[in-house]
């Protein structure tokens, strides 16, 4: 097993990838990287329209939303031995993630779908009439839990995984210590929406005729889960005191399953009032369920209020980019802890591949410090771009909602390295500024590396007046920031603003 160094890391500090010519390389330097450079504010329209001259450059990306080539070729291989004309296949590591695949095909898209075992590779593999590809990529995005990029590369190599149980309990152990709980509390799974995935189940699980509460604008694929899975959601966009004096008076009127946020929020950088949905929550008698990605726990704790926390492990808890991961903490004081650590115990199975473990465990080593430097530089630039006349708004937790923030900030904590920027005559601007930018342009947060992308036209293309309407700008900038020496990120941003013209 070879873990990945951090060199690729270092690499991109010194050198990133923002050329035009850089259009499609994997950031970082790697087979399994979950980012591939989109270099142009055109060439991530062209991602999202499909456009050949853009697709035909990524052999990876996102692993949720562009099927690393590896993997690719893993379908074609079960496509070989079990599709007919005019089908295609996608591979989970577990018969259950095939099943669910498939039960979610047939329900979108009313097409049939058959689960296969492929008993030489040890892997099940969902089938369906080409006509279905879009509701399977869907499931596939939404959920998680489709084969990783390693696993697919073993199979192909005829290679059989090790064992992973220390590297697996190493991470459990550094999860729950930063948790301040014991690892007992910790279930960890192959991605950050594996890990909500499986909550929602048995959430819902507890409660099968109750919706549940989305308070405030989540990362998209969260509110997807709980749209497209169970008994339904009931969405408050903004999160703010008059969804919060709405969500009380339905509290009255109707039973919940649990009410899901993220502190903050991605990607408008607000956090809800956790001291007062806390009560509420305790008042209908459902979990509050927190989504701590984008803080990380290095700078916050919400066990104080949140009956379960859940993370994506992808993010600064790796920091590399090349391996995914996911966390779910249930709190031991919550009354409900028993119980949803009963269900949680007979949903959970081991799909994690050993090979990931280890390099999720060897990139996560130096997890608080990177965190802790992050904190200062993204800071730092906020604080520039805050001041800067050409740009609108910098949302970061330190403007948006910090009375929200501050309570639950731990001692030595700051504000995370992710910020959001709105340019002022935005449908000019955002383009040249974006083209202008010489950091590493690409889906993906959290990393040792900064890393910009318009965020909406990524996570929200086909619902862009929906997410204009929940107050995310098209135009909005998302920029999630590394380990650079902070006085050259500022010259750099700097330099890009210049590429627009002053306000007259
Ligand atoms: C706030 C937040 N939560 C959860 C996730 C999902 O995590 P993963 O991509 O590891 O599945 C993301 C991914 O971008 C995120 O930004």
């Amino acid at each position: 097993m070879t873990p990945s160094t951090i060199a690729p890391t270092e690499q991109l500090l010194r050198e990133p990838l923002w050329r035009p010519d850089d259009l499609g390389t994997p950031i970082p330097d790697s087979p399994h990287a979950v980012s591939a450079c989109l270099p142009t504010w055109a060439d991530n329209i062209g991602y999202e329209e499909q456009d050949t001259r853009v697709i035909s450059r990524l052999t990876t990306g996102y692993p949720r939303f562009v099927y690393n080539q590896l993997c690719r070729r893993l379908f074609a291989e079960c496509e070989r031995r079990i599709a007919r004309d005019g089908e295609k296949c996608l591979v989970f590591p577990a018969e259950s993630a095939a099943r669910r695949c498939v039960e979610f095909v047939r329900r979108r898209s009313k097409h049939t779908a058959e689960v296969h075992e492929i008993p030489e590779f040890g892997v099940w593999a969902a089938r369906f009439p080409v006509e279905a590809a879009g509701a399977a990529k869907a499931f596939w995005q939404h959920s998680g839990i489709g084969i990783s990029s390693r696993q697919a590369a073993a199979i192909l190599e005829g290679r059989r995984a090790g064992d992973a149980f220390d590297a697996q309990q190493a991470i459990r152990t550094r999860v729950a210590n930063c948790m301040h709980v014991d690892p007992a509390h910790v279930w960890l799974f192959p991605t950050g929406m594996a890990a909500m995935f499986s909550l929602q189940r048995v959430l819902q699980r507890r409660r099968p005729e109750f919706r549940s509460v989305q308070f405030g604008f989540p990362y998209v694929d969260s509110l997807k889960i709980l749209e497209s899975f169970g008994a339904g959601v009931h969405f408050f966009p903004r999160g703010d005191r008059s969804d919060l004096e709405q969500l009380s008076a339905h509290v009255e009127s109707e039973e919940l399953c649990a009410i899901y946020t993220e502190l903050p929020a991605n990607p408008l950088l607000t956090s809800p009032d956790l001291t007062a949905l806390s009560p509420l929550a305790r008042e209908a008698d459902c979990p509050l369920v927190v989504d701590d990605t984008v803080a990380s726990c290095v700078n916050v704790d919400v066990l104080d209020v949140a009956d379960v926390v859940w993370s994506s492990l992808t993010k600064f808890f790796s920091g590399v980019g090349d391996v995914t991961g996911g966390a779910v903490v249930i709190n031991p004081d919550s009354p409900h802890a028993g119980e949803i650590a009963r269900l949680m115990q007979d949903d959970w199975e081991d799909t994690l591949w050993p090979e990931d473990v280890a390099v999720l465990e060897q990139n996560s080593r130096d997890f608080p410090q990177r965190v802790h430097t992050i904190n200062r530089n993204a800071e730092a630039l906020a604080d520039m771009l805050h001041e800067h006349p050409r740009v609108a708004a910098v949302h970061y937790p330190k403007y948006s909602t910090p009375e929200n923030y501050a309570p639950h900030l731990r001692s030595d904590g700051g504000y995370g390295g992710l910020l959001s920027l709105e340019l002022i005559d935005p449908e000019r601007n955002a383009p040249r500024f974006y083209d202008a930018l010489r950091v590493c342009k690409g889906p993906n947060l959290g990393m040792n590396y900064t890393l910009a992308c318009p965020f909406t036209i990524l996570a929200h293309y086909g619902e862009l007046d929906f997410a204009e309407r929940c107050g995310v700008s098209r135009w909005l900038i998302r920029v999630s920031v590394g380990m650079e020496p902070a006085e050259q990120l500022i010259a750099r941003f700097a330099d890009a603003l210049d590429a627009t013209p002053p306000p007259s």
